[in-house]
């Protein structure tokens, strides 16, 4: 019954995995904390909405039967990163995955005449320097294990043009400029970075910047599209964290996942609509 077994760790692909999820409460995370539960994982869920995240803690662990805990951490805050960790590892014996996934928008006016030190330190503090914090304290309880993977959540505004506000470009290039700088510093660790760039998909955090409704930009994503019949959505990023973060991605490191359907790649001068 060889078929069975391959089909059985191909349904956990997470089996017996510890994974820690900053910005965990909501969006992508929380989408993320639900689909690495449902395949074997035991997640811990690090953000600031406190009541948001143990809420969503205690669902995902009843629906989903697996171990799931809240932890109160400002990723911009070291002490809070370091117990954040140090929390997965004590309650269950180590981190095996590492999402750093906490981000804002900061203001939005991509003006470069509304920018601001204020409004740009935030950003790149929460985007950059927190994701940052999430690797150093992941690196060091995986490094004497000698394996692991940290991932990270950039943006397809690290690719093309946005039309979002240069601090939060700058924070996303910046994302993926460290994970090809921790790729090569923790591999020879045996622990791979990568992270994932995902296109507009409805979360608070895209419905607060965007100013739209979840039907809207639905509507606009679909007439935008390079892929055509399919809709993307929230999963498609869990799906994309999942493959990274599980041995099926086992020689994968230092990627830039882009999830947008081929979007980056088009030019639309080209006029490829009119074949
Ligand atoms: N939704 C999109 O279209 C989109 C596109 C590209 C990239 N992203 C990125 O995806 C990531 C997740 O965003 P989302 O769309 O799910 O938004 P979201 O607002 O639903 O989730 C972000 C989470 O991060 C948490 N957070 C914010 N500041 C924090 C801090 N200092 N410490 C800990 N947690 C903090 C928030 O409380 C929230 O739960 C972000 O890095 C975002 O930049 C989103």
């Amino acid at each position: 019954m060889a078929g069975s077994s391959s089909l059985s760790s191909l349904a956990k692909r997470l089996q017996g995995k510890v994974a820690l999820i900053t910005g965990g409460a909501s969006g992508i995370g929380e989408t993320t904390a639900r689909l690495f539960a449902r395949n074997g994982a035991k997640v811990v869920i690090a953000d600031v909405q406190s009541e948001l995240g143990s809420s969503v803690s205690e669902k995902i662990e009843s629906d989903s039967g697996q171990p799931v805990s809240y932890v109160h951490c400002d990723v911009t805050k070291e002490a809070d990163v370091e117990n954040a960790v140090n929390t997965a590892v004590s309650k269950y014996g180590k981190l095996d995955i590492m999402f750093n996934n906490a981000g804002i928008s900061g203001k939005y006016d991509p003006s470069i005449f509304s920018t601001e030190a204020e409004d740009f330190n935030k950003v790149i503090d929460i985007n950059v320097y927190g994701g940052l914090l999430g690797a150093k304290h992941a690196a060091r309880v995986m490094i004497p294990e000698k394996k692991g993977s940290i991932l990270f959540t950039s943006s397809l505004a690290a690719v093309i043009y946005g039309g979002v506000p240069h601090a939060y470009t700058a924070s996303k290039h910046a994302v993926v400029g460290i994970t090809k700088n921790l790729a090569v510093e923790l591999g020879k660790h045996g622990i791979r970075v990568n992270c994932i760039s995902p296109a507009a998909v409805f979360t608070p955090l895209a419905g607060r910047a965007l100013g739209l409704d979840e039907k809207t930009l639905e509507e606009f994503n679909l007439s935008i599209a390079n892929l055509k019949g399919v809709k993307l959505d929230v999963n498609d990023m869990a799906e994309a964290a999942l493959y990274l973060a599980s041995e099926e991605s086992k020689f994968v490191s230092g990627m830039n996942l882009v999830v947008d359907g081929g979007y980056s790649l088009r030019h639309s001068s080209l006029g490829i609509d009119k074949s």
